[in-house]
């Protein structure tokens, strides 16, 4: 006799089915999730270059409610630098230059060494991204990027000089990873007030542009290169010192300010 053909059990047949439907959710979901990806990354880019160009035309003393952000920065005229030589670079687009990729390319790059590696930069691009202001044709400010480690991220923020090359017109922090309510006074307005007008150089060229720990004092004789630090949070302060160190000295901008300062590179 043959033996009688045994049925799943209900429950066998349960759990298979309640498989089923997850994998078919989860493909659904993560196919939803990839698209959706892929559609807003245009989106997400614009918004990045966006806020960047908002940033920088708050550094550079034009940002407008009133004006839509892509038209203000017609005003900023972006240029590549060859930080070596200090000098214009004029075989490469502004426009679509990243000096973060470049950074990622061993060609385009050089290791920071480590001895002068104050800002923890660790690699840098060979070339970099400055901004221009002009007034009548004049360069009336000059906007750098800047980056190096305060006590727990590295800080993005971009340094506007005056023409000179000399004089700090501003500072802005657009991101970082330190702690609100301590580390995040870099971008408090009552703080960044405190740079305007403070020299980056003493006489003979030397980067001397410090956030010291505690309140700058009427008889400081450096007072003109300190800026207030602040208590309880000394050690992003002097993260910021250090990253002023580096993009201010030989290694960084150094050449193209000293550049600047004689006259030329405009
Ligand atoms: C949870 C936590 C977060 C902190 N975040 C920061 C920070 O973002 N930046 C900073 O400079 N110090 C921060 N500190 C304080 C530093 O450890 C250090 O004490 C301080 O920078 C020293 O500054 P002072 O000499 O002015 O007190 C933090 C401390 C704690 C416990």
């Amino acid at each position: 006799m043959p033996e009688p053909v045994q049925k799943p059990s209900g429950n066998k047949e349960t759990v298979v089915r309640t498989l089923l439907v997850a994998l078919v959710v989860s493909l659904v979901c993560s196919s939803l999730v990839a698209s959706a990806a892929v559609v807003l990354k245009p989106r997400q880019v614009a918004n990045a270059i966006l806020d960047m160009r908002r940033n920088i035309l708050e550094v550079a003393g034009l940002l407008d409610p009133d004006v839509d952000v892509d038209a203000a920065f017609a005003r900023i005229e972006p240029r590549v630098v060859d930080l070596e030589t200090g000098a214009y670079v004029d075989d490469l687009d502004p426009e679509t230059f990243d000096p973060a990729d470049a950074a990622k390319d061993p060609e385009r790059s050089v290791e920071v060494p480590a001895d002068i590696d104050v800002a923890r930069v660790g690699r840098r691009a060979k070339r970099a991204l400055v901004y221009l202001v002009r007034e009548n044709g004049e360069v009336s400010k000059i906007i750098l990027p800047v980056s190096g480690y305060g006590l727990w991220s590295t800080m993005y923020g971009f340094l506007a000089l005056e023409a000179d090359g000399n004089t700090v017109a501003d500072i802005t922090f657009y991101a970082h990873g330190e702690t609100p309510g301590l580390g995040d006074f870099i971008t408090k307005p009552a703080w960044r007030v405190l740079w305007r007008g403070k020299r980056a150089f003493d006489p003979s060229g030397e980067p001397r542009l410090q956030v010291i720990k505690g309140r700058v004092s009427e008889d400081d004789p450096l007072a003109d290169y300190h800026v207030d630090g602040v208590s309880g949070a000394t050690l992003t302060g002097n993260g910021v010192t250090k990253m002023m160190q580096y993009w201010l000295g030989e290694h960084g901008y150094g050449p193209y300010l000293q550049s600047i300062q004689r006259g030329g590179s405009t």
